[in-house]
């Protein structure tokens, strides 16, 4: 696909990234404050060492990003690169934009020296799992949650 651009995200892609986020079933805010702290959150991952958003750019529209965590784990010398997030705007799926999303994943993984790149995929996400064994991710693991408050 032309025109793209992947660069990480800044302050001003606030509400494309949160448009984004919602497309990923993610919880809009309910209150003014919830709002607030959404937004701190973002700000927090692009202010962060540990933590980054990429962002896709088409003639100055974002359509896709990717969020990153990365991990010190206890019986390890380097991190692993978490991925919390990544989706490709509804309109814009199909063309190599989450190929490109995590191969700048990769870049970082590599660049940070990292020993591995993980993420977790919900079992209905059945589009998302044929697309990570495509791009060379394994099933490796169940993960297992316990809902503590709504
Ligand atoms: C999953 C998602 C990120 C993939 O991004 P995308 O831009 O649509 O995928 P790409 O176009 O980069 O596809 C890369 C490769 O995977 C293949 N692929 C993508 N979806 C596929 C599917 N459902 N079945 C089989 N192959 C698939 C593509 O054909 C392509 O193969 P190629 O490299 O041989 O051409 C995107 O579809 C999305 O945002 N889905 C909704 C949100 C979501 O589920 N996010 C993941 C949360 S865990």
């Amino acid at each position: 696909m032309k025109n793209i651009k992947i660069r990480k995200a800044s302050k001003k892609d606030l509400d494309e990234i949160l448009n984004l986020l919602y497309q990923l079933q993610r919880p809009r805010p309910k209150t003014s404050s919830e709002h607030t702290a959404f937004r701190k959150r973002i700000f927090q991952y692009l202010d962060e060492n540990d933590k980054k958003i990429i962002v896709s750019e088409c003639n100055s529209k974002i359509i896709g990003l990717v969020s990153i965590m990365l991990l010190p784990r206890l019986n390890r010398t380097k991190l692993e690169l978490y991925i919390p997030e990544l989706v490709v705007s509804e309109d814009h799926r199909g063309l190599g934009v989450g190929k490109s999303l995590i191969k700048s994943c990769v870049n970082i993984a590599k660049k940070k020296k990292c020993f591995r790149i993980r993420l977790e995929s919900g079992n209905q996400r059945k589009d998302a799992h044929q697309f990570y064994k495509k791009i060379g991710f394994e099933q490796s693991a169940l993960s297992y949650t316990m809902t503590i408050e709504q």
